[in-house]
């Protein structure tokens, strides 16, 4: 299977880091980088996120098998609840829904940047967003800023939707 092992681990690896870099021109070294989902892209994002010297790594895995193997090959491995307390940048690639939603949204700190690179805009639940925030403006193109209730800020990058290719680009070859 080339492209799971291959392009999904390396290609969007690097791809994912490259577009969240480009919408935000954000320094890695020194955050919490979150990941969820420990596949093929997951793996990819998280050994980039480490190359790049964020402070921690943490991935929230549902399968025991991926979780471990995030675990021993160096990565904190937390749920999302606890990863959402203290993360700085959170990236999702698990193909599934709502795997950052509302409760996730409420223990998250200030300026957090959100982006996903699963396929399709629902990963991050956009619509808890948009019922827990009182404002929004695009603050740079593809780089949503939420004004929640009480304050904080909240970065939606490209909208949910695969941060890699609408704020970067893909090709492997
Ligand atoms: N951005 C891109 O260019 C690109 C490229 C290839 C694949 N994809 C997409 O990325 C996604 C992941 O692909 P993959 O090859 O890594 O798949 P994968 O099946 O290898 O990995 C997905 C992982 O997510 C985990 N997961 C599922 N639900 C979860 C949840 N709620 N919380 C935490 N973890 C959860 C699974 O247990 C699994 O380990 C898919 O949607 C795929 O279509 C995107």
């Amino acid at each position: 299977m080339f492209a799971p092992k291959f392009d999904n681990l390396w290609g969007t690896g690097q791809s994912t880091i490259d577009g969240i870099l480009r919408a935000t021109a954000d320094l890695i070294a020194g955050k919490v980088f979150v990941v969820a989902g420990y596949g093929h892209c997951g793996r990819g994002v998280a050994l980039r996120a480490k190359g790049l010297g964020a402070r921690r790594v943490i991935i929230c895995e549902v399968s025991p098998h991926r979780a471990l193997t995030a675990a021993l090959e160096g990565f904190d491995v937390l749920p999302m609840i606890e990863a959402a307390e203290v993360g700085d940048i959170f990236v999702t690639a698990t193909g599934n829904r709502s795997v950052i939603r509302a409760e996730h949204m409420e223990r998250m700190r200030s300026g957090v940047i959100l982006c996903n690179t699963g396929h399709f805009n629902v990963e991050i639940n956009i619509g808890d967003l948009e019922k827990l925030s009182v404002g929004k403006r695009e603050l740079r193109p593809l780089v949503d800023e939420y004004t929640l209730k009480d304050g904080r800020k909240i970065y939606l990058l490209a909208q949910g939707r695969l941060v890699n290719l609408a704020c970067a680009g893909h090709l492997f070859n």
